[in-house]
């Protein structure tokens, strides 16, 4: 098991030579751990309406330059047919935080993609109610991402202020997460300016406390309608962590090395650092997971959560067909079914005191 003071020495690590030993123990434990196939997420962006103000992020509420929209379950439910044609396991359904996407409305969209295909469901809708998630689980929900993209405090207040009324915070609602039964996933950005190197390996420990199913982790990308836009990361104390491609690599095979049986994704974030390799340097540093895009092109570009996103003009079928023969270039398989984490796996094989109330598909 690695330890927080490797960590710390392996993130400050800048010999190549050394890296490769980093590089070769993380991919022998992602192929003891999770094996060689990749499993294939299709992402669909549902909405871009967002009531937040993260510091961070082009869906913020008060970015008044970008143009909103919201997909129909008809729009949507296509999506997920389609996904189903490319031989995808899994949708996951993204949106900004966004109220009009209602607890009804989720609960419905969830029952149809589980009555009309055999998918399991991922959803990341941001910080909602735990009665809300409840009732998706309910539903049918498998899994769900809510990244709590710092494990500093302080930080994480600067750049994702807390809703006034808020109850429970992002670690909080991971853990209402993990009793509702959801395959549960999380992350951080990594390169935000004001985050230490104390504070990633922190990030790492708390992966590892929380027991994750499912880890991403990508560089933080200034957008420039943000107020973190502006931040120049350099030159910068020493203390800061670079928003760096290769800073990113390490923090994936970190990750693998302290969650052996998580799933990983090689992001979307880490490619736009490194169009031509960036998804295969993922994937053979750690990761097995790879989301491609299947939201429609036309909103495609207004989900710009940061600038220059890679994919973005490309349509499904280009993804799906570039992505299949860059896993298959690499020597590796692409994953079948649902793909749960084997982590998830052995824990939903122990007993557990209240059954779980939807059936599980892993
Ligand atoms: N750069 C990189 N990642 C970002 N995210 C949001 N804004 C940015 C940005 N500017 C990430 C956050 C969020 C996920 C959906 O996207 O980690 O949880
Ligand atoms: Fe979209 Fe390669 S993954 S073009």
């Amino acid at each position: 098991m690695i330890e927080r003071h490797q960590v710390l020495t392996w993130l400050r690590e800048t010999d190549e030579q050394r890296l490769e030993t980093l590089w070769h123990w993380a991919d022998a434990a992602r192929r003891a751990h999770v094996g060689d196939a990749v499993h294939l997420r299709g992402l669909i962006e549902l909405s871009n309406h967002c009531v937040r103000h993260c510091g961070y992020c082009g869906l913020r509420a008060p970015n008044a330059q970008l143009p909103r929209y919201r997909m129909t379950t008809d729009e949507i439910l296509a999506c997920a047919r389609q996904a189903v044609a490319f031989g995808y396991g899994t949708v996951v359904l993204q949106s900004g935080e966004d109220p009009q996407l209602t607890t009804a409305w989720v609960t419905d969209l969830v029952r149809r993609i589980r009555a009309e295909t055999p998918l399991a469901i991922t959803l990341s809708l941001g910080e909602r109610e735990p009665d809300e998630l409840s009732a998706w689980r309910r539903a049918g929900a498998d899994r769900y991402l809510l990244r709590f993209e710092t494990s500093n405090r302080a930080l994480l207040n600067e750049i994702h202020p807390p809703q006034p009324q808020a109850g429970r915070d992002r670690i909080a609602l991971l853990r209402v997460l993990r009793d509702l039964d959801y395959e549960v996933g999380s992350g951080v950005m990594i390169g935000i300016p004001g985050q230490t190197y104390d504070d990633l390996a922190n990030d790492i420990e708390l992966f590892r406390t929380l027991d994750l199913d499912m880890i991403g982790v990508g560089p933080f990308l200034p957008h420039p309608e943000t107020p973190l836009g502006a931040a120049q990361l350099g030159p910068c104390p020493l203390d800061q962590v670079p928003n760096t491609e290769l800073m990113t690599y390490k923090v994936v095979a970190l990750t693998r090395l302290a969650c052996p049986r998580a799933n990983i994704p090689s992001t979307t974030a880490l490619a736009t650092l490194n169009r031509a390799s960036g998804r295969e340097l993922g994937l053979q540093r750690g990761a097995n997971i790879i989301m491609p895009n299947l939201t429609p092109t036309e909103y495609r570009c207004l989900y710009e959560i940061y600038p220059a996103k890679a994919c973005l003009y490309e349509t499904a079928e280009q993804c799906h067909g570039c992505l299949m023969r860059r896993i298959v270039a690499l020597g590796r398989a692409i994953g079948t079914g649902p793909g749960g984490s084997p982590n998830w796996q052995a824990r939903a094989q122990q007993p557990r005191a209240s059954a779980p109330q939807a059936g599980v598909r892993n």
